[in-house]
């Protein structure tokens, strides 16, 4: 297949971990025979040091072109330190989901269980834990109209029936082919938008007859994604609520550098690892890219590469089942960023066997 696809590395660590994300799209399409064009485009501060702007056109223009991109991250000190700047990173990424139409974000929580041991919650309650969240992402409070007034401010909560129903829809459906089970996450006892995603999701949950469907309010869900995780199978959710509980479901997974993300609408797909751009490891290779392969993965399935997608997830698991991996989850002192993407390329190419004796040869068994 020949796909065009848009890499924009941001801030921070981003330039890194795309580096190796991209590494293994060039290795997926050497290996079956696809053509990946790619195409550059800066986002973030170091856009707004270059133009002015978190999102020159220039950019926006290629990721409306392309069949899907990759993000790295954005954000810089310099802005987080001054809640005064016009311009911020942030409204890049916010520009970005609302002109591509970006209304879905997936997250999948996976309790990798060679890394149990690396989460603060005890090992018994996130074994097994496996729960994607669906979470609304151009509506809600981050896209209602806000201001100041004389004496205060405002930011306004509206969801339309439609901007809940096609999320809905994608969570029933990825509910299908996993545990069947969905569970809303509102605050229906005090807002006016869930109560309309109580009565919506409610509706459209019986044409999906073979999913139960339970509702919990925000505060709760927060309690039990540390109590007991293995509850949840599907999360549904608004676009504020999704921000805060993906990051707590991080969590479980023993470290943020794992988890990756999809960001989908009608057309291009945005993926992205969940972690920041922590700027105090920028050019360290020390940041862990694994989140931003598994984001690869999740581009090749919107391709309809799904065979590829699992290449690159195997690849993934024999990195951590080998303790191939960065200082933030390895028990010693971690190898470099390169060095995992490196290995897990290998792996890819030759398979098993040949990764691990190959892998020894480069020197690589060695920590550096
Ligand atoms: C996320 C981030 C963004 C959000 C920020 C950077 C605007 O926290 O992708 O979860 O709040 O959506
Ligand atoms: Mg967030």
């Amino acid at each position: 297949m020949n796909k065009k696809i848009g890499i924009l590395p941001g801030d921070g660590i981003g330039p890194e971990v795309v580096k190796e994300g991209k590494k293994v799209l060039d290795t997926i399409a050497e290996k079956y025979g696809h053509t990946f064009e790619y195409e550059y485009g800066d986002v973030g501060a170091i856009a707004i040091d270059k133009t002015g702007t978190p999102l020159p056109d220039a950019t926006l223009a290629i990721c409306e072109s392309s069949d899907a991109f990759l993000f790295g991250a954005i954000g810089d000190p310099k802005y987080d330190n001054d809640p005064s700047a016009k311009v911020r990173p942030e409204q890049g990424l916010l520009k970005l989901r609302k002109s591509l139409g970006l209304f879905a974000n997936i997250r999948p929580v996976t309790a990798y269980e060679s890394l149990l041991h690396m989460s603060p919650l005890k090992v018994d309650r996130i074994k097994g834990v496996d729960i994607v969240v669906y979470r609304e992402l151009t509506g809600g409070i981050y896209f209602g109209e806000k201001g100041r007034t004389e004496d205060g401010a405002y930011d306004h909560c509206v969801y339309s029936n439609y901007e809940i129903d096609r999320i809905a829809h994608l969570a029933f459906q990825a509910a299908e082919n996993r545990n069947k089970h969905v569970t809303l996450v509102d605050k229906a006892n005090v807002l006016e938008t869930s109560r309309l995603w109580r009565e919506r999701v409610t509706e459209i949950a019986k044409s999906y007859p073979d999913i139960t469907l339970d509702s919990m309010f925000v505060d709760n869900a927060a309690m039990q994604m540390i109590q007991n995780p293995k509850h949840f199978d599907v999360i549904l959710t608004e676009n504020m609520f999704g921000d805060i509980i993906s990051d707590e479901a991080s969590v479980i997974g023993g470290s943020l550098g794992l988890l990756p993300s999809a960001s989908i609408g009608d057309k291009t797909g945005m993926f992205e690892p969940i972690h920041g751009s922590y700027p105090e490891a920028a050019g360290q290779n020390v940041a862990n890219p694994i989140a931003t392969i598994l984001s690869a993965a999740m581009l090749l399935d919107h391709l309809g590469m799904v065979d590829e997608a699992i290449d690159v997830r195997q690849a993934v698991n024999y990195s951590l089942k080998m303790g191939m991996v960065t200082e933030d989850i390895s028990n010693e002192q971690g190898y470099g960023t390169d060095r995992v993407g490196d290995f897990i390329v290998n792996h890819i190419l030759e398979g098993e066997e040949e990764g691990v004796s190959s892998n020894i040869s480069l020197g690589m068994s060695t920590i550096i």
